[in-house]
This record gives C-alpha cells, structure tokens and sequence, in this order.
C-alpha cells in the first residue's frame, strides 16, 4: 500500500475591490448594453481595484489570507508555503508570494512561489499543495487565486473589457491528521494544449516583445481573445477534464457530486457544461452576475462564498473545474 497524507482544505477567504462597474457603466464609455452583455454573458457587474494603492493584487491577498487563516484558526508563521497563482502579478519581480510573505509578517523563511496557469491557475496551486502534503514534505500551505485584470484589457475593446473584473480567492490547505475526518482531496487531472495559444494571448511585456515608450502609449499590450473559438474549447475542455477528475476520484457518477464549482467565464458556458455534465443546475455555484471573470480568483472566491453562505457543507463533494489561457484546464474532486 503506498502511504501518503491526506490533505484537507483548512479555511477560506476572499477580497473584492471597493469599486463596482456596472454593465450601464460600461455602456456610458463604448457601444454596448446591459442587455446584450446579461444576455451574452450572465455578467451585470465587476470589481475594480484602486491603482492608488490597497487593491493591487498581493493587497486583496492579504486581505484575503487574514480572513483564511482565522477561518483555518491558524497564524501567518503555521504557513509552510505560500502558492500565489496569478497573471497579473504586482511586479515581474519578486513574486507576489514573496511579497505577500512579508505582508503577512511571516518570519520562519517559508517557501513562496507563483503559479502562472492563468484561469486554472488556483487549480494548479491547490494541486501542487496537495503533492507537497500528500509526500509529507510540507503541513500547512496557504494558497491563492488574485488577479488585477482591469490593467490588462483594453477597455475601449468592447469584445473583451465586458467580460473581466479583479478580486482575490484564498485558501489555506493542510495535512489532515485525524482518521475519523474524511475530508481530504480525492483526484486531481491536470492538463495543457499550448496549441491554442492563439486563442487568448498578450503579446507585449514579455521578453520577446518588451514595453516600449511607443507599445505602452498603444493598445496593443493589452489581452487579445478570440471569444468564439474560448467559448468553443471552454465547453469542451470543461467537461473532458472534469469527467476524467470524476472517473479517477472513483466515484460513481455525477450524481455522487453535491457541489460543481466551475471557473466562471460566462454563463452559457456553465450551462453548456453543466448540460453535457448531466449535473443539476441548481447543483453549480455561479457567482458571475457581481464579479464577471476574476481568472485565478474565480474558483476560490465562489468556493468561500458557497462555504460562508452554509451551501457548501463538511462532508460534501465538490468538483472544481477551470480552463484558461495556455490553454490550461485543471479539475479536482474532493471531500470538504
Ligand atoms: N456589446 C454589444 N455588441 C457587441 C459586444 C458588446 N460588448 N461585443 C461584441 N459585440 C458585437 C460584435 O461586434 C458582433 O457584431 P457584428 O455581428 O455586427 O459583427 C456581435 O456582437 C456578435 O459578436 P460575437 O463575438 O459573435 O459574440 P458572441 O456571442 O461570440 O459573444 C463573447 C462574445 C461574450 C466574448 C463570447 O464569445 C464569450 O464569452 N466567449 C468566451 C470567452 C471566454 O471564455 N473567455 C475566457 C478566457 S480564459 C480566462 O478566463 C482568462
């Protein structure tokens, strides 16, 4: 028998920018309306950060880490590792798990790390955790999905703007000990196809193409996506991964799931997905309408609010689902 710990997730927060941005906001500044985005996306409104301070993305995490950790009744310096997963860091360098680090006043020299799987990026980070507890290498590891993508879409592009907003997921995962709790990660897939790299993609800022005085003055930095083609592999890839999650977790069927918290990119994707799923709508945690597509942080955030609103319950199991840019897909079927 191969011996291995289980993890557990310990506890959860969450950090939203002050600012709301509704779709008649939006309208007021470029050709669209509410009506057509609701009815394209599911989207009404989204956060904003501050880019005065307070709000960038290592802020929300530490906002949203205190909240965790009290929620995990543990102290910054329990933390073994830090996994920030974003593509929309504070800097190129550090990393936002370092500088988060300090934020939290952790003083044992913990790892940090960032993770750089846009959308399935908080996927990637609870995946990674879970093989550093699971060999026993490390006990407590604080993980988080923070993005600050109202910097990165051109918001004239009516395309694309509608469609992001910023926030900040957080949750700490850690071994769990006790062989009277279940609660514990059951399967984890994750996968890439870097040939649809042309489906979502930013071509300047990078070493390739580094922000020159002429770039930073054009709107060619900013997110360049091809929505018709997204939504196409969204659906598709949602639903493979989540399958092959189900399938390796052993359960019997989707019928054992009592929680899909899927990535949250539009909300006839959910749909498409939950329908090819044969899962219960009123089975899928969508919180898309106030937060439009938050990247790392969608899964995490609709996850704590589905555990603070009394939804998501101990004991339960829950599958997450997310794809993104890359393309990256991630899925992961565990008992809360
Ligand atoms: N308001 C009004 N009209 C608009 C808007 C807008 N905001 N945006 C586009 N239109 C127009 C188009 O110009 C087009 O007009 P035309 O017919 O005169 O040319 C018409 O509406 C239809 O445009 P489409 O692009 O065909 O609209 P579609 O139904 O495909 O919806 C959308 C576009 C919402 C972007 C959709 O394709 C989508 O959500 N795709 C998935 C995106 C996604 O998953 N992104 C995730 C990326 S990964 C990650 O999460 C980081």
């Amino acid at each position: 028998m191969t011996l291995y710990y289980r993890t557990k997730i310990l506890g959860t927060g969450l950090y939203y920018p002050q600012k709301i941005v509704t779709n008649d906001d939006l309208a007021r500044s470029i050709d669209t309306s509410d009506q057509w985005i609701t009815e394209r996306t599911g989207i009404k409104k989204r956060r904003i950060s501050s880019t005065k301070g307070g709000e960038f993305p290592t802020d929300m995490a530490l906002n949203a880490s205190l909240i965790a950790l009290k929620n995990a009744n543990l102290s910054p310096n329990d933390i073994d590792c830090i996994i920030f997963a974003t593509f929309t860091p504070d800097y190129r360098l550090p990393s936002c798990a370092t500088i988060l680090q300090t934020k939290l006043g952790i003083t044992n020299g913990c790892a940090a790390m960032d993770i750089s799987a846009a959308c399935s990026g908080f996927l990637y980070a609870l995946n990674t955790a879970n093989s550093f507890i699971q060999t026993g290498m490390m006990k407590k590891i604080l993980i988080i999905g923070s993005e600050m993508l109202s910097r990165e879409v051109d918001w004239s592009d009516r395309g694309v703007c509608i469609l992001f907003g910023d926030g900040c997921g957080v949750a700490v995962v850690g071994r769990n000990e006790d062989p009277n709790d279940k609660s514990e990660i059951l399967s984890t897939k994750l996968g890439a196809d870097g040939t649809g790299r042309e489906f979502l993609y930013q071509t300047y800022g990078g070493s390739v193409n580094p922000i020159t005085p002429e770039i930073a003055a054009s709107k060619e930095r900013y997110l360049t996506m091809n929505g018709k083609e997204m939504f196409k592999v969204a659906v598709r890839t949602l639903t493979d991964i989540s399958l092959a999650a189900l399938n390796s977790a052993g359960l019997k069927g989707i019928e054992d799931i009592d929680w899909f918290v899927p990535h949250q990119a539009n909300i006839r994707i959910l749909e498409a997905t939950a329908n090819r799923l044969n899962i219960n709508p009123n089975k899928v945690v969508i919180n898309i309408e106030d937060y439009a597509n938050t990247s790392a942080a969608t899964i995490p955030t609709a996850f704590h609010q589905a555990v603070s609103d009394g939804r998501i319950k101990r004991g339960q199991l829950i599958l997450l689902s997310a794809f993104g840019g890359g393309l990256t897909s991630a899925s992961t079927v565990l008992r809360y």
